[in-house]
């Protein structure tokens, strides 16, 4: 008998609705999405400075950090069982390893709903059917979805980490945008125009939208 058939699911004798109370405020998945270099982090973080002095419950999912930890690659994973280990459970940047990072990722922020908690994810999420599907996974309502909509031009001349560099060298292959695809979201919950808007300003229109939905009051 495999052993799946006797994992059950353990029903929390903390409600949800308890700690929402406690916390007066809303738990949620704000996701962002976008190309590199459009302005994900940098929203994102913003938020969660402006979420924490309002004594919102919040934390920031990044996508290099959860790489160098939970879907760490598999070279990163040092264990003692060595290769058959790493290459099982690392994660690349192939369309089956992303689409594996943005599962691990989407289990991780709804359990963040789950308690409470405003959960902000900063990954490109390149594919729209991984996305929806992580939306499939939460209550409506609960999963935001912000696409970070900046020119690949601006994206490409911001280069911080010097990538779309590499990527036309040839030295990346499979990135997004480059020579990889980016699928937009169709019905996003927000829109943010990070050429034109400061990080600060953005941060505020997503702190409006919350309000709006009455996540978070004010
Ligand atoms: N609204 C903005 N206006 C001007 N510059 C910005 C804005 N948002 C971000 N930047 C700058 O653009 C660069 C890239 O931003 P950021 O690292 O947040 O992108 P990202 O979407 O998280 O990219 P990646 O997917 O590679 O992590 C940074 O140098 C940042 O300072
Ligand atoms: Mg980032």
């Amino acid at each position: 008998m495999s052993n799946e058939t006797n994992v059950t699911w353990h029903e929390h004798s903390v409600t949800r609705e308890a700690r929402e109370k406690r916390n007066a405020h809303k738990g949620c998945v704000i996701w962002f999405t976008g190309l590199s270099g459009s302005g994900k982090s940098t929203v994102a973080n913003s938020l969660d400075h402006k979420l924490h002095q309002s004594k919102i419950q919040s934390v920031v999912l990044d996508g290099d950090n959860v790489r160098h930890g939970l879907n760490a690659a598999p070279g990163m994973l040092k264990d003692t069982h060595g290769d058959e280990f790493s290459n099982r459970f690392g994660l690349g940047f192939s369309a089956i390893d992303r689409e594996e990072n943005i599962r691990r990722i989407g289990a991780v922020a709804e359990i963040f709903a789950q308690t409470g908690v405003v959960a902000l994810t900063a990954f490109i999420s390149p594919y729209r059917t991984d996305r929806d599907k992580v939306r499939n996974t939460l209550k409506d309502g609960e999963f935001i979805e912000v696409f970070v909509d900046t020119p690949i031009e601006v994206c490409e001349q911001r280069d911080p980490k010097g990538l779309y560099k590499k990527a036309r060298a040839g030295e990346i292959k499979g990135f997004t945008g480059i020579d990889d695809p980016y699928e937009a979201p169709l019905q996003p919950e927000l829109v943010l125009f990070a050429a034109e808007k400061t990080p600060d300003i953005l941060a505020d229109e997503i702190i409006e939208y919350l309000k709006d939905k009455n996540i978070i009051g004010g």
